[in-house]
């Protein structure tokens, strides 16, 4: 068996104040970005990327901000392919202790009618620009969007344009969510099997979730060798958001048996997270989101809530605990069994006897049929009038 120290290391990066920003009205405070970059820098994610410096002067300022705080993370900044957008990205990250400067430019037919481009005149353009960065900064990333349609042998000879340009990690984005988990795979592994240089640098996979296989392809694209992986907190992100930090870090935690690679996230940390990002996103967790959503970790059918009571492996592959959660959350509902209804009063300091319990289920079941949740303040109000009339 693999132990820990021997699995391969998989870089966290994290977009939330980038790719996750730009979601239509995720707007963040500059109060409220410097909260969260100190959080993914306490929690162990390798690369915070922190803004687009010429975005905005707000944009600029939070970036510069985030650098010179930073304590572990390095520190990203994200520049289109013009010189104007290196520099004022560099001016930004520069203080950092660890700074990086990430350009990109899309590669795909579609993208590159946009600034109405030929194959060899953006080729040249990638070599100038990633070389530009590359005189400022010893730590550049480059990005091909929407690569996951772009034709393969034009990706080929541009990702080795940037590699030989000095790019020490290549990001390859699909942009618009459009690949699938074996394709995802293909593309990274073709391009480190065929690409000269490839095994200088790092491969990056930036998904995103238009079809709901963000995480998949991800942990696809790490199967078949890269060693980055791009995400935001509870997914955040335009359209239908980025690849979720808690999805691909638990999951390569959880399944580590078939997935031996290991990260530097303490995962206790996510719930918080990924609760103060929803705060000062205002994008709210859906109930059933993996991992982090209210019900992630919550029981109420009758069977479900006594397995649990008698062995939480029954119907839980992780425990609350591994990401910050106190407890698993008994719900009490009209699917809830006596099981669930002794052990919840009891909690509340109630000890039952069997005939007692006969009679409150009767009750309770009366309660949840009208309520769809069953609060613990309920119960206490249907003791008391049990007192009343014993
Ligand atoms: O999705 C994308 O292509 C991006 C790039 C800027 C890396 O976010
Ligand atoms: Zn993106």
């Amino acid at each position: 068996m693999t132990t820990t120290s021997e699995q391969d290391r998989v870089l966290i990066f994290d977009t939330t104040l980038r790719d996750g920003e730009q979601s239509p009205g995720a707007t963040m405070t500059h109060t409220e970005k410097l909260e969260i970059a100190s959080m993914l820098d306490e929690m162990g994610v390798d690369i915070i990327e922190a803004g687009f410096p010429i975005a905005s002067e707000g944009d600029f300022q939070a970036v510069s901000e985030i650098a010179r705080r930073s304590k572990n993370s390095v520190i990203c900044g994200l520049s289109r392919a013009n010189f104007k957008d290196i520099d004022r990205c560099w001016e930004a990250v520069k203080h950092a202790a660890r700074p990086r400067i990430h350009t990109f430019i899309g590669t795909s037919p579609l993208h590159r009618a946009i600034p109405n481009l030929d194959q060899d005149q953006m080729a040249d353009l990638i070599h100038d620009t990633v070389s530009h960065a590359r005189n400022l900064c010893d730590n550049v990333q480059w990005s091909p969007m929407d690569a996951t349609r772009t034709e393969h042998d034009y990706l080929r000879r541009v990702v080795e344009i940037a590699i030989k340009a000095g790019a020490t990690t290549i990001n390859i984005p699909d942009t618009v969510g459009y690949t699938a988990p074996r394709e995802s795979a293909d593309l990274i592994r073709m391009l480190i099997e065929e690409v000269p240089g490839a095994d200088e640098i790092t491969f990056a996979t930036h998904c995103h979730n238009d079809l709901g296989m963000a995480t998949a392809n991800a942990l696809a694209a790490v199967e078949a060798g890269a060693r980055q992986i791009e995400c935001t907190i509870n997914g955040l992100g335009e359209r239908a958001g980025n690849t979720a930090l808690e999805e691909v870090v638990m999951a390569l935690k959880v399944r580590n048996d078939i997935m031996p690679y290991s990260t530097g996230i303490d995962t206790t940390k996510i719930i918080g997270i990924s609760r103060r990002v929803a705060a000062v996103s205002g994008f709210a967790v859906q109930y059933n989101k993996a991992i982090v959503g209210k019900n992630a970790f919550a029981h109420e059918s009758g069977i479900h809530q006594d397995g649990m009571l008698k062995n939480a492996e029954t119907f839980e592959i992780m425990r609350p605990e591994d990401i910050g959660l106190s407890e698993t959350n008994i719900v009490m509902g009209k699917h809830s069994g006596r099981a669930a209804l002794r052990s919840k009063l009891k909690d509340l300091g109630y000890e039952v006897g069997d005939n007692q319990l006969k009679d409150i289920f009767v009750r309770f079941k009366e309660l949840a049929d009208r309520k769809k949740e069953v609060y613990d303040d309920d119960l206490i109000a249907l003791m008391s009038d049990t007192d009343a009339s014993a």
